[in-house]
């Protein structure tokens, strides 16, 4: 099964970034989190980071002509307002996962309870930091009853 992952802005920034809220850990200990994940659960998996909304476009647009089977998508603040991603997610048909770190619905600011990126995704992990995207890959392979 091949599995693309795709995170959006400033997710490069863990370990960095208001450490309060996302914690310690780095992009790359979340990289070497979801290898090893893949390689748990027997998955060809694919990790892209970009700060840039056509980027993520043209990564979604290329998952559909290289028949990728299911997608993971984090798509940080565009989640809140990209509707260019929206339309990119039912354009490929491709099963798309939606997770985030945190609970973006109990957040302190309103701007991220509007999540524009849901409805056109199958489900939505989030608020168990690393631990959402585990949910996000056992779902799409199929072991829901795995997740706790
Ligand atoms: C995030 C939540 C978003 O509101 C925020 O803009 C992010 C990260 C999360 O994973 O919790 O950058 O998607």
């Amino acid at each position: 099964m091949n599995i693309l992952i795709i995170n959006g802005p400033n997710l490069n920034m863990l370990g960095i970034r208001e450490k309060e809220i996302y914690g310690n850990n780095t992009y790359n200990d979340l990289v070497h989190y979801l290898k090893s994940l893949a390689k748990m659960y027997n998955v060809n998996l694919e990790v892209f980071q970009s700060n840039s909304e056509a980027e993520i476009i043209n990564k979604l647009h290329e998952a559909y002509f290289n028949k990728v089977d299911g997608i993971i998508i984090n798509p940080a603040a565009f989640t809140h307002y990209s509707y260019a991603i929206y339309d990119a997610i039912k354009a490929i048909n491709i099963k798309t996962i939606e997770v985030h770190l945190t609970n973006i619905y109990e957040r302190e600011e309103d701007f991220r309870k509007t999540n524009v990126i849901k409805a056109a995704c199958s489900k939505s992990f989030y608020g168990k930091g690393f631990i959402s995207y585990k949910e996000a890959l056992l779902y799409l392979i199929g072991e829901e009853n795995e997740i706790s």
